[in-house]
């Protein structure tokens, strides 16, 4: 555990399989993790948070753990992905850029400093055993008002998950993932919010979204 991921109970970041996640990722999963509804509220927050290509903006978008779909309506103007499959990877229509990182061997991201308009994780924060320290990297690589959207269901592979996510229920993985945040440090208040609400007639798998937005260096330092 690296420094900045310390401080956690005992055992939180430990995982039911402990090999090494290449072995894991090996094979590669063309498939979807969470049902279509879910993945239609993953698709409507980045139209909403004018993410995708059809906003108008003209983004360079950063999506972390990363597969061969990124729920994007409409591609970004560039989308670099970052995963442990290549070949899931290279079938992502969207992306402009693919990297194949072990994020829990090497959690610094191999970008310039404020390289990124938007960073996106997407149903795989529950996998990192060093996620403060992929944070801070991750607010690194953030231009200053740049987005952070990091979204969970209540679906995983339990071998690979971090005992912490697996012992808690939604709303304790809502505060683990605002916690990771705050550890990280360069974001401002992070905002969780339930994107598949019963009120609104979703029955299926749900989905939770926590957003941030990278804060400019004056302002860190003047909240330290
Ligand atoms: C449940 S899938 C989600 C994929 C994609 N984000 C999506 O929404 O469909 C988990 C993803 O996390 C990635 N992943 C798992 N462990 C990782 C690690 N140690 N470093 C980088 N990526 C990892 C895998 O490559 C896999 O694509």
């Amino acid at each position: 555990m690296s420094e900045s991921d310390s401080g956690y109970p005992d055992g939180f970041f430990e995982r039911g399989d402990p090999a090494s996640d290449a072995i894991f990722y090996l094979p590669p999963r063309l498939v979807t993790h969470i049902d279509d509804a879910a993945i239609n509220a993953v698709s409507e927050l980045y139209a909403e948070l004018g993410i995708d290509g059809s906003s108008g903006n003209r983004w360079r978008v950063l999506d972390l753990m990363s597969s061969w779909v990124s729920h994007l309506r409409a591609a970004p103007d560039e989308l670099v992905v970052l995963g442990m499959n290549a070949s899931e990877l290279a079938a992502n229509s969207m992306a402009t850029e693919r990297i194949v990182q072990d994020l829990n061997t090497d959690p610094v991201l191999p970008f310039a400093d404020e390289s990124f308009d938007a960073v996106l994780c997407c149903v795989s924060i529950d996998y990192l055993v060093r996620p403060v320290a992929v944070l801070r990297d991750a607010a690194r690589v953030l231009r200053p008002e740049g987005l952070i959207v990091i979204t969970f269901s209540n679906r995983c592979f339990p071998t690979k998950a971090i005992r912490g996510w697996l012992e808690t229920d939604d709303e304790g993985r809502g505060a683990i993932v605002i916690d990771y945040l705050r550890r990280a440090g360069g974001f401002d208040e992070a905002r969780l919010s339930l994107r598949t609400p019963a009120s609104r007639g979703y029955r299926g798998d749900p989905l939770y979204a926590v957003t941030a937005r990278a804060v400019t260096a004056r302002a860190a330092a003047a909240g330290a």
